[in-house]
């Protein structure tokens, strides 16, 4: 980032601080999203990306922001400076996003950034503007074990000004198994982009097996990308992409988002990184009434999801 935009940024959280309140979720097509993004849809839903673009796509807190810094890095040959030019969300616009500054629009952005371009949404796959699927567009898909999902979507939610109020943890379990958080059902989104990955030639990761084996899961999506890049390069972006180095990378750990929008002292961004501290969170009754409810909304599907590793 340009000094100049460095100072525009700056100058944006300071007059975000009045505009910034928690936002109403308000459906489309029966998903339930932020109000900025429910009233540009029509701008969001006409977007036509090009052949050459990639998309991200995920459910909120799945380990998006992981993936994108190793895409990043792939598409950089591992070149740490090239991929600390700017934060993530102006690296890799997030398609959907029209809050205001300083979260950029990613419509904005998008318009400004010649293809190939890399996109993040969280949108579920029946929102996904058809052109993505119409030009054959590469897309990665992460999914998460559903309880740390929402573990860590609690944390965000209360962290993250924008978000609707979590309210009590207890509470929050129930609307997550509705579906009434932002971007809606957990079960859905993950089934569906289960259920077409074959078809559309989808890229479907684990967060689980990102962290089990961070090299395999670096391997697959440079193949993927039909790429080749060195053992030492792909080693390279292996350490890069560790919890603990994009934890102090301010290019990748969402600190220039700072207070009032993210307030970090609530809960960092970049919080555990972990697999099962979902069992930090859960009682024993909690768990099981969950688990009873995750056996139907899941029947009949066969995704490996593991939740400990
Ligand atoms: P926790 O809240 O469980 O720590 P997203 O990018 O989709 O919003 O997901 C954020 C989650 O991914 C957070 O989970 C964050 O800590 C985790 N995460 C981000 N980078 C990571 C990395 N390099 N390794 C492991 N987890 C990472």
């Amino acid at each position: 980032m340009s000094e100049e935009e460095k100072i525009s940024m700056s100058d944006a959280i300071e007059k975000a601080r009045d505009a910034i309140y928690r936002f109403p979720l308000i459906p489309i097509r029966g998903i339930p999203l932020m109000n900025h993004i429910a009233n540009n849809w029509d701008s969001i839903w006409a977007f036509q990306p090009h052949p050459s673009d990639l998309l991200i796509a995920t459910y909120p807190k799945a380990g998006t922001t992981w993936t994108q810094e190793i895409v990043d890095l792939l598409l950089h040959n591992g070149d740490a400076e090239i991929c600390r030019r700017a934060p993530t969300i102006i690296r890799i616009p997030f398609l959907e996003i029209f809050s205001p500054p300083p979260i950029p629009s990613g419509i904005d952005l998008l318009k400004k950034m010649d293809p190939p371009r890399v996109i993040k949404t969280h949108l579920p796959l029946q929102l996904v503007p058809t052109g993505f699927w119409g030009n054959k567009c590469k897309v990665i898909y992460v999914a998460r074990n559903a309880k740390d999902n929402m573990v860590s979507y609690y944390h965000f939610d209360r962290m993250n000004q924008t978000q609707p109020e979590p309210g009590p943890w207890d509470g929050y379990i129930h609307k997550f198994m509705r579906g009434e958080l932002a971007w809606g059902s957990w079960y859905d989104h993950v089934k569906d982009y289960w259920e077409e990955r074959d078809k559309k030639s989808i890229l479907f990761l684990f967060y689980e097996d990102m962290k089990e084996n961070p090299r395999r899961e670096v391997e697959r999506i440079m193949h993927y990308l039909d790429m080749s890049l060195s053992d030492d390069v792909i080693n390279h972006i292996v350490e890069l992409t560790s919890f603990k180095v994009m934890k102090e990378n301010p290019m990748a750990n969402y600190s220039f988002i700072a207070g009032p929008v993210f307030d970090h002292s609530i809960s960092p961004f970049m919080r555990k990184g972990e697999v099962g501290d979902w069992a930090n969170h859960f009682t024993p009754e909690q768990s099981k009434m969950f688990d009873e409810d995750y056996a139907k909304q899941m029947k009949g599907t066969d995704i490996p999801f593991r939740t400990q590793i």
